[in-house]
Formats: structure tokens, C-alpha cells, sequence
């Protein structure tokens, strides 16, 4: 997959690109994420990339040529399938926005400052709208690199166990299981002892227990929309006591 991040901070970005997860996905090639510098796109000496809002008001407005030029150079490396404009009035990114923008081959991020980019850019250049979260932040690169990571590790071959995603927080709905590594005591608290006796059907419905109780408990908007199993609702019905 490509994805490339329209910036006028690149060195920010890059930085980030080459740890963990991503900085792996890249070296394998099954990855290739690149900042791209929005400042490159302008036209006049100073490389102005915004100006002053019309109809007044402080603060500054990111103008939309450097935008679509950006993009307009991009498409010339291939078709880009999703053009994202990062903006806390998008759509809230989510699991399954994740999950579908990771089969596709090429995506552009194009990130605002300021107050934001000029609206032209929403309805002209931009495919998608997308929002981390109900809070503002000061640029759209973290929103960008949040985005990024979450559809990464879902593309076939960048996380290690394919298993492992597959059991994460929101995969069905459900928040993942709690997870437990040595020692088997850490300040007085156990691992649930079904962890240490290796029957894996009880380790399973434990497992499946902990997701269901937890969503019942923390999250009951996804709990309202919880698909449940015959299994699922045995194991609710027969198991009384949470060992958390
Ligand atoms: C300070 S914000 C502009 C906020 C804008 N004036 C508003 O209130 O809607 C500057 C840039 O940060 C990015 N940004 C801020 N919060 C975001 C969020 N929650 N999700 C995605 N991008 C965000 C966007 O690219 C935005 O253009």
C-alpha cells in the first residue's frame, strides 16, 4: 500500500514512520508511507500555503491550490483510491473505517493548521472526511499517523499473527480480553488462575467471558449493538463473577 501525508511538516511525520509496526511494514515493503511537503506545491517565492479568512476573524486559513496541486502531483505515481482530509467536523474514524480504507492501494492524507483549510478542499479535492476524535487538535499529522497505524496493521503480513488482530478491541464489537504475561504475581495481584491451567476451551470462554462482561460493563453503546452467540449467552448466563 501507498500512503502518502501532505504536510508542511514533513520531518514530523517521517520521524514516526520508521518505528515499530510501520517502520517494520516499510523495510519489508509490504508498506510505503512518505510525508510529502505541501510547500513544494505552491507557486509564488515564498511558498505561502495560507492567508488571512475572509470575512475576518484571527487566525490563519490553509489554502486550497496547494492542496489540489499536491494531489494533482500524486496522482501522476498512480490512482489514488482515498483522499482524506483530516478535520475534527469528519466522520469519526473508526474500526471498520480502518478496516475497509486498509484494502486499498493508495492513500493521501492532506493535513490542516491553523484554523483549519479552506472548505473548497472538502468538496473539491478530498474523497473522505475523517475525525480521531471530538477534541481539536493543533494539526492534522497525529490525526494522520493515528489513521495510518490503525489501517497498517491490518493489511495482510504487517502485524506478525494475523490471530492477533483478529481478537482486538472492536473486532466483532467487542473489547478485547485482558492480557497477562510474567510473573504470575505482580504487586500481590494473580494472573486468573484458568490462564495457568491449560485447558484451552476454558481458557476460550474465559477469554470470551472477560470481552462480553467488560463491553457489557464499559462500553454499553457498543453492548447495544453486540451481536450475540448462543454460546454467548450461556456463558453470560452461567458464569456470575468477574476474577478483575
Ligand atoms: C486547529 S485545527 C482547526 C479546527 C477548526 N477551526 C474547527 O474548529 O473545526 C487545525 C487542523 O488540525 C486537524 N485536526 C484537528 N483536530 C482534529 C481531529 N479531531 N481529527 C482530525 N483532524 C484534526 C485538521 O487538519 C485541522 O484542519
Amino acid at each position: 500500500m501507498r500512503v502518502r501525508i501532505v504536510t508542511i511538516f514533513p520531518e514530523m511525520v517521517q520521524a514516526a514512520l520508521t518505528y515499530g509496526v510501520i517502520g517494520r511494514a516499510q523495510e519489508a515493503g509490504v508498506l510505503d508511507v512518505r510525508a510529502v511537503n505541501l510547500r513544494e506545491f505552491t507557486e509564488d517565492r515564498h511558498r505561502t500555503t495560507d492567508d488571512t479568512s475572509y470575512g475576518g476573524g484571527g487566525g490563519m486559513v490553509m489554502l486550497a491550490d496547494p492542496f489540489r496541486r499536491a494531489v494533482q502531483g500524486l496522482t501522476r505515481e498512480g490512482t489514488i483510491d482515498h483522499i482524506i482530509l483530516t478535520d475534527p467536523q469528519g466522520e469519526p474514524f473508526s474500526q471498520a473505517a480502518a478496516e475497509k480504507l486498509a484494502k486499498s492501494d493508495c492513500l493521501v492524507f492532506l493535513c490542516g493548521r491553523y484554523e483549519g483549510v479552506d472548505d473548497r478542499v472538502r468538496r473539491l479535492v478530498a474523497t473522505d472526511v475523517f475525525s480521531i476524535g471530538d477534541y481539536v487538535l493543533s494539526g492534522g499529522e497525529l490525526a494522520a499517523l493515528v489513521m495510518i497505524d490503525a489501517i497498517a496493521r491490518l493489511i495482510p503480513g504487517v502485524v506478525g499473527c494475523t490471530e492477533a488482530t483478529a481478537q482486538d478491541t472492536f473486532c466483532g464489537a467487542l473489547l478485547d480480553y485482558p492480557q497477562f504475561a510474567r510473573p504470575a504475581v505482580f504487586e500481590g495481584v494473580p494472573v486468573p488462575r484458568v490462564l495457568l491451567d491449560g485447558n484451552h476451551q476454558d481458557i476460550a470462554d474465559w477469554r470470551r467471558f472477560q470481552q462480553l462482561d467488560r463491553t457489557r460493563r464499559w462500553r454499553p453503546d457498543l453492548w447495544a449493538e453486540a451481536e450475540l452467540t448462543m454460546r454467548d449467552l450461556e456463558l453470560l448466563a452461567g458464569v456470575h463473577h468477574s476474577d478483575l
